[in-house]
């Protein structure tokens, strides 16, 4: 990340600007005071951007003007949606064109719409270079956004968090890259501890085979057997020095699946996009990045983060279908199809939420394919026992532009998990998606308002979709970061 923040009233070299407007003024850049400014100045290149309609950012050279980095509105995005589209489209254009030093000056523009800004131009920086010799990281990016003196101290404070939460997204999005042979469930508690050292306010808690035995976490246990690479369990307790009066009484649990790579086990998956299943482990990733912001922005509610890290691979002592395990809160359950893992190694997750008090539980996974099929790769299926949170996801997402849409956990679709020799079984009947969810349930602690967010669609994108390019997204950290603010809010405080 390579962007920085400065005034307008310090652009005094000769530099590239690009001008970015708020929505639809039409007399942007020639009658704006700032921008005349700086063209009396000599100022180079000009690129104006106009957020709205047909979102059209044109480059000013010398004379005649060339258009580039447009965009189309696309029906059912908000505002602040289609200016993170542009800010990355324009991003993308300063790259291309080898702007590497550039000033995007930011006019009129309100907080959340800011936050979009610089939001689209950090991911038109991020790349997935760590495999590649020739390392595009490497080049010295120096963007910076002008904003008025007037707007300074506001726009300052949302710049320095905005930076901070895409820096989690970023370690989400390198973690869920990562292909699975070379980020194994212990590779993963390295780069946990190598995001979390140094850090008083955090803990964690590292549960190996051994340990994981010892105490009956079975669902993992059961999955890993087929592995190279054992399972493991890492628990990450966050305590601020401050808790508001809001977050007084509340822990927020995020749990997170982390397959490092989805074979299918002996029920083994087709090859075609196998290769696919190395953001099996996106629930984690996820976790991990959003605990890495809520750190780092000092939230002032305590957090704990589940993580299940496993292999999930057809072993010569892999679980066989048909199989039976007792899971940690004592049900039983056999093992119809290997390939349905995700929620038996979150009936641990769950459990360890629940002995770490957690008041409020989240579970993030790349569950199912069905969800998918039932509402695409935009939008992450939404599962609550709680009207209360699920609203509370649902405006947290609309706020990052991310998109979540709730499902019924209907319990005439439960008998389906019935089995005719264990408690329950893995698999359901036709709504794959919703008895995955119902499956969930039964492993919640009691009384605890609890979501599930199927994120298999979302988390990774095998072609560009709005302001990613290719491979993980990081989907659903912003959401979390919004959802955890808005947990820890003093509700008569005067910030909204
Ligand atoms: N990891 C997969 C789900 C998945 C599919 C994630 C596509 C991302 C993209 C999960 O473990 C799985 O294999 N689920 C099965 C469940 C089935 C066996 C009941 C599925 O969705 O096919
Ligand atoms: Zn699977
Ligand atoms: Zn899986």
């Amino acid at each position: 990340m390579a962007l920085g923040l400065t005034t307008t009233a310090s652009i005094t070299k000769k530099t590239s600007v690009a001008f970015f407007i708020k929505e639809g003024k039409p007399q942007f850049g020639v009658k704006s005071k700032e921008l005349s400014s700086l063209t009396q100045k000599g100022l180079g290149q000009l690129v104006k951007l106009e957020a709205k309609g047909s979102s059209t950012a044109t480059f000013l050279g010398e004379d005649s003007p060339s258009a580039v980095a447009q965009i189309k509105a696309i029906p059912g995005l908000d505002e602040s949606e289609e200016i993170r589209m542009a800010a990355y489209n324009l991003g993308l254009e300063l790259k291309k064109q080898g702007l590497i030093k550039t000033v995007i000056l930011v006019s009129d523009i309100s907080s959340s719409n800011f936050t979009a800004v610089v939001e689209g131009l950090l991911f038109a920086q991020y790349s997935f270079d760590t495999h590649k010799s020739a390392k595009s990281k490497a080049l010295p990016i120096q963007w910076k956004v002008a904003i008025s003196e007037t707007a300074k101290k506001e726009l300052t404070a949302v710049f320095k968090s905005t930076s901070k939460i895409i820096a989690g997204v970023e370690t989400t999005r390198d973690l869920v890259n990562e292909p699975g042979g070379s980020l194994t469930p212990q590779i993963f508690v390295k780069r946990i501890q190598q995001t979390f050292k140094d850090d008083s306010r955090i803990t964690l808690k590292v549960r190996n085979k051994a340990q994981l035995e010892k105490e009956g976490f079975n669902g993992l246990l059961t999955v890993g057997r087929g592995g190279i690479n054992p399972p493991v369990m890492v628990t990450i307790n966050y305590k601020p020095k401050k808790v508001s009066p809001a977050a007084k009484g509340t822990k927020l649990g995020l749990v997170g699946k982390g397959v490092t790579f989805d074979t299918g086990g002996i029920s083994l998956k087709p090859p075609g996009t196998m290769w696919e299943m190395r953001m099996d482990m996106g629930g984690a990733g996820t976790v991990i990045g959003a605990m890495q912001a809520i750190a780092d922005l000092d939230l002032p509610i305590p957090v704990v983060a589940v993580v299940c890290l496993t292999e999930n691979r057809p072993g010569v002592d892999a679980v066989l279908p048909g199989d039976i395990f007792t899971a940690k809160n004592g049900k039983t359950i056999q093992v119809e199809n290997t390939d349905a893992e995700g929620r038996l190694i979150l009936t641990d997750g769950l459990a360890e939420a629940g002995l770490q008090k957690a008041t409020h539980i989240i579970d993030l996974a790349t569950l199912t394919g069905a969800i998918i099929r039932a509402i695409g790769m935009s939008i992450t299926g939404l599962f609550s026992n709680n009207e209360e949170l699920a609203d509370k996801i649902t405006q947290a997402g609309a706020k990052s532009g991310e998109k979540f849409w709730r499902l019924p956990l209907d319990m005439e679709y439960r008998a389906s998990l019935d089995d005719k020799v264990a408690d329950m079984k893995n698999i359901g009947g036709d709504a794959g998606s919703i008895t995955a969810g119902l499956f969930l349930q039964e492993f919640v602690p009691e009384n605890t308002p609890w979501a599930h967010l199927d994120i298999a669609g979302t988390a990774f994108t095998t072609k560009p979709w709005k302001y990613y390019n290719w491979g993980a997204t990081g989907w659903g950290v912003r959401s979390l970061v919004n959802l955890t603010e808005e947990l820890a809010r003093d509700k008569n405080s005067k910030n909204k």
